[in-house]
């Protein structure tokens, strides 16, 4: 998709649609330099005085001007301009984008609000956004599809500004795009079923994508991981004919007196429970379990792309979790990387045991901070649903940092208790710690397993079961994988001191 930006008013522009902004507070009639009103006046005159459309929130209206060159005028009704914001932009622009693909235009332009309806937000800021909900809106995983199936996609969006901002425009419209296209990858690692993503071709795509975007890329094998000692990686993947791999992505040493921030995603190519077998309603959904490492892959990619100047590593442990007659077993016993044993209790809570690995290994590269990215319990989902990532850590001002990373991206993040008395219910008598703790609090004990093995760095997790695929289509997030995560650290790490 070709995007552009132009310092030339909406009504000068040549497109099959034309998407513009109304607020229902600055209605388009009052508005007397609006250009469009001499171009488009008499029929807009007409929809406004008979009430069709007055700008409230997603209300639209599609007007057919007569005019070859601009055959389609859209109004998206923007609310109340002093309850505007980032999201409601995202979604308008979501609105508009998704109105011309089911029109099947081939070309759009749109309007950039000015900057000073969306005060504090700088015009790249919005020209971000804007390029981001678009971008994303339109995202389909069509690559099962047969051709006839694909509807032909927009090839040119152009972006109109009446003002003289047109460079700060154009930067953010890249960014927008750059962190677009990396939760798009996401996605895409989230949809694919697990008899193409496994761990080596999950890891193959991580290569690639360094490759791609500049940053670098090791993959440890089975004898590798197995010498390291990382007995959660091994111990899961024992039951699958997939080997397992370990990925370790590495951005921007030469930032390393910075701070270095580790990420760590779970990679999970497919959770059957292993011998706690899960039941098979809804199993299909596990090929999301690698929804962590999708996140930390994408996050890479755009943090390449922006040449953010930070030293970022990301470590991916991934497994393909099954039964079979050398799967691990309830009642087994794991050693982990940092030497710590873990009892396993049951098989389906695999995530933090090769996350556990992932985690003590995160030390050697002396981070600052450690964000692990998992799909990691259920009961966070019946916890906190599609539209909050559950949080934990162990330092209060780096949560409070995500959460308003969270808010900005919209990519949300809620925090839940890591109190003392959780502590207990892991206690194993044969073992250092146990991998389930009972039927109640089941993220926050799973996230104090995981604490066990943290080093000597400030840690978050981030439990995404719930975010990582979503059931419903919402503005800019289909149905299916969201790509939740990156947005959300990319935000974080553009502000991270
Ligand atoms: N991958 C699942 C968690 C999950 C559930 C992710 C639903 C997305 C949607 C994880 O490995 C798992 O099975 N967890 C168990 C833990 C339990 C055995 C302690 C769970 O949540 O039931
Ligand atoms: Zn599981
Ligand atoms: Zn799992």
């Amino acid at each position: 998709m070709n995007i552009t930006a132009v310092s030339t008013a909406i009504n000068a522009i040549a497109a099959d649609l034309l998407v513009t902004f109304v607020f229902q507070d600055d209605p388009l009639y009052k508005k007397k330099t609006t250009d469009i009103v001499n171009r488009f006046g008499a029929s807009v005159d007409t929809a406004l005085s008979m009430k069709d459309f007055s700008g409230k929130e997603g209300e639209t209206l599609l007007l057919y001007t007569g005019n070859k060159k601009a055959p389609r005028l859209l109004m998206i009704g923007t609310g109340e301009s002093k309850k505007f914001s980032l999201e409601k932009l995202r979604r308008a622009v979501a609105t508009g984008a998704k109105k011309g693909k089911s029109l099947k235009v081939s070309s759009l332009a749109i309007t950039v609000p000015d900057v000073d309806v969306i005060l504090p937000e700088s015009i790249e800021e919005i020209a971000a956004a804007m390029a981001e909900a678009f971008l994303l809106s339109l995202y389909q995983y069509d690559k099962y599809l047969t051709k006839e199936k694909i509807g032909k996609p927009i090839s040119k969006i152009t972006f109109c500004t009446a003002s003289s901002f047109i460079r700060e425009i154009k930067t953010g419209l890249a960014t927008g795009k750059a962190i677009a296209e990396a939760t798009m990858h996401a996605r895409d690692l989230t949809n694919a079923p697990g008899s193409d993503l496994y761990p080596a071709t999950l890891a193959h795509d991580a290569q690639q994508t360094g490759r791609r975007h500049g940053f670098s890329v090791r993959v440890f094998e089975k004898k590798k991981i197995q010498q390291l000692g990382m007995g959660g990686v091994i111990g899961v993947s024992k039951g699958s004919e997939k080997e397992p791999r370990f990925v370790i992505m590495e951005y921007g040493k030469q930032f390393r007196k910075n701070g270095t921030l580790v990420l760590v995603g779970k990679g999970v190519t497919f959770d059957t429970g292993g011998i706690s077998i899960k039941p098979s309603a809804g199993m299909a959904e596990m090929k999301m379990d690698m929804g962590g490492a999708a996140a930390v892959v994408g996050t890479m990619q755009a943090t390449a792309q922006l040449k953010i100047k930070r030293h970022v590593v990301g470590l991916i442990p991934s497994v393909e979790n099954m039964p079979s007659g050398s799967a691990v077993k309830p009642g087994d016993i794991i050693r982990h990387y940092n030497g710590k044993t873990s009892e396993v209790d049951n098989t389906d809570a695999e995530g933090r045991l090769i996350l556990a690995d992932a985690l003590s290994y995160a030390e050697t590269f002396k981070p600052k901070l450690v964000i692990d990215l998992a799909t990691l319990t259920g009961a966070c989902v019946v916890a906190l649903g599609h539209y909050a990532t559950g949080m934990m850590g162990n330092d209060q001002e780096s949560m409070d940092a995500l959460k308003t990373a969270g808010e900005r991206s919209y990519d949300r993040v809620w925090q839940l208790p890591m109190f003392d008395e959780y502590e207990k219910l892991i206690k194993s008598d044969i073992a250092d710690v146990k991998n389930v703790g009972g039927r109640w609090a089941g993220a926050i004990t799973a996230g104090w397993f995981l604490k066990k093995f943290i080093g000597n760095y400030q840690w978050i997790h981030l439990d995404i079961a719930g975010t990582a695929m979503q059931e419903e289509n919402q503005d800019y997030i289909p149905r299916g994988g969201s790509g939740a995560g990156v947005r959300l650290l990319i935000e974080f790490l553009r502000n991270w001191n």
